[in-house]
């Protein structure tokens, strides 16, 4: 990439926007897991950023990014998900994208961020191949809207994360519980991937589109779990890393698969002539996302839980999500790709850390452990780049406190503190800390 090095915050529809019946929009699969009561926080209103578009560009303006990852709710473009598409919705999204471009930040558009249209779920969600084709339709639609404003595209944030805690664990949006669903969306998920890079390619030649992959780098527990974490590393890293560069799935893991009745007949079935192919669509660049590794053994090989307790009172070395705080791990994972892939590029799309610590007194809010937790990432991040591999870019999760999931409000990973009730905006130490570090830079 011959751009500078891009230093952002990022942030997702669901998370941040509310204006849930504003524009046209409809429902996603998100509203309709908070409507049946199953987030503590739900984001009809999240931080109402819909309405406070504006004072929240000024807040990334005056912490000097150059770049804002945001993503695009599908459902206030095509409300149904297939089918009319909402003026008012892409509205929205000329507004924010006229206001970064005002500021001189860079948009890096995601277009999906979990938050499927309800009407397609009713069709069979990604289990359905039909809902690749809507896909690709809704990606044209965008390309063809802003593809003269917005440079860069990733098309899909975090398969890994969409496919198994939404459709094996029945955790997340839309609650399904069956390893093989969980491993055909996945699979449907990273073809979605495929065809839109493509079909953005068709409408705009020039656009730079990559995907978000979330990584848990690992290492076994003792000499005993050496296997366990060679599976694990295939189950979280591999089985999304190999296919989108080319190297189609893992043999040792579809055995696995295979055998544990997870996929009873392997790839048969599922992967179809040229889906390899389609999924290999060469990127411009990857995204990653990073935040924890985890140590494995057979208890966890297959797991997704936290290995310390979540919430307040965080154990030291661990944030409130109970996730390790590990930035070596960044840096080893960063080589790692580079070394097995080779991708032109690569965009640390989302790092943070959740602390709850709120306003004193005097209404600063001293966020010293989020501080230092940034500080190490970039670090590490920055010490890969010196060794060699392509980074170009860090983006912290998040620019502002928001509906983190199932976990709600009582999660903060923003520079900036809102208060749920009021919606106020107060920037933390961080966010200044952030500012510094992004005007010190010599990268
Ligand atoms: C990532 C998600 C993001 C946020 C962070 C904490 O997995 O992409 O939306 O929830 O975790």
């Amino acid at each position: 990439m011959t751009q500078p090095f891009a230093w952002g915050v990022a942030t997702s529809a669901y998370q941040i926007e509310g204006g849930r019946h504003e524009g046209g929009k409809g429902t996603s699969i998100w509203d309709r897991f908070s409507d049946e009561g199953r987030l503590p926080d739900s984001g009809d209103v999240a931080i109402d950023h819909y309405h406070r578009l504006d004072q929240d560009l000024d807040l990334l303006a005056d912490l000097g990014v150059n770049a804002y990852r945001f993503s695009t709710a599908w459902t206030r473009v095509v409300p149904d998900g297939d089918g009319p598409v909402s003026k008012e919705g892409l509205g929205f999204y000329d507004r924010l994208i006229s206001g970064l471009e005002e500021r001189g930040i860079q948009p890096y558009l995601t277009l999906y961020h979990w938050d499927l249209p309800q009407a397609l779920q009713e069709k069979g969600g990604w289990e359905s191949r039909d809902t690749i084709e809507a896909f690709a339709k809704y990606a044209t639609i965008l390309a063809e809207t802003f593809g003269d404003r917005v440079g860069r595209w990733i098309t899909q944030n975090e398969p890994w994360v969409s496919a198994f805690p939404g459709h094996r664990d029945g955790a997340f949006a839309p609650g399904l519980t069956s390893w093989e669903t969980a491993l055909v969306v996945s699979h449907h998920l990273l073809l979605s991937h495929g065809r839109a890079t493509k079909v953005i390619r068709d409408v705009v030649p020039e656009a730079e589109v990559g995907i978000a992959l979330d990584c848990r780098p690992s290492e076994p527990a003792n000499e005993a779990s050496v296997a366990a974490n060679r599976y694990f590393d295939g189950f979280r890293n591999r089985w999304y890393f190999d296919p989108v560069f080319g190297l189609g799935y893992p043999d040792d893991i579809v055995d696995a698969y295979t055998e544990r009745g997870h996929l009873p007949s392997g790839l048969e079935g599922m992967v179809e002539e040229g889906d390899m192919e389609e999924i290999a669509t060469p990127i411009d660049f990857l995204g990653l996302n990073y935040y924890t590794t985890v140590t494995v053994s057979t208890e966890n090989e297959e797991s997704n839980e936290p290995e310390a307790p979540v919430g307040p009172g965080a154990p030291e070395g661990f944030t409130e999500m109970g996730w390790r705080n590990n930035p070596r791990g960044l840096t080893d994972f960063l080589e790692r790709v580079a070394d097995s892939y080779s991708p032109d590029s690569i965009l640390v799309t989302e790092n943070g850390a959740s602390y709850t610590d709120g306003p004193d007194v005097s209404g600063r809010v001293a966020d010293s452990r989020r501080i230092e937790y940034l500080d190490s990432h970039i670090a590490a991040t920055l010490t890969a780049r010196e060794a060699g591999v392509p980074v170009d870019g860090y983006f912290v999760w998040s620019l502002l406190d928001n509906v983190e999931w199932t976990q709600g409000f009582s999660q903060r990973f923003g520079l900036v503190w809102v208060d749920m009730d009021t919606g106020e905006r107060t920037p933390k130490d961080s966010y200044y800390w952030y500012r510094d570090r992004i005007k010190t830079s010599d990268v």
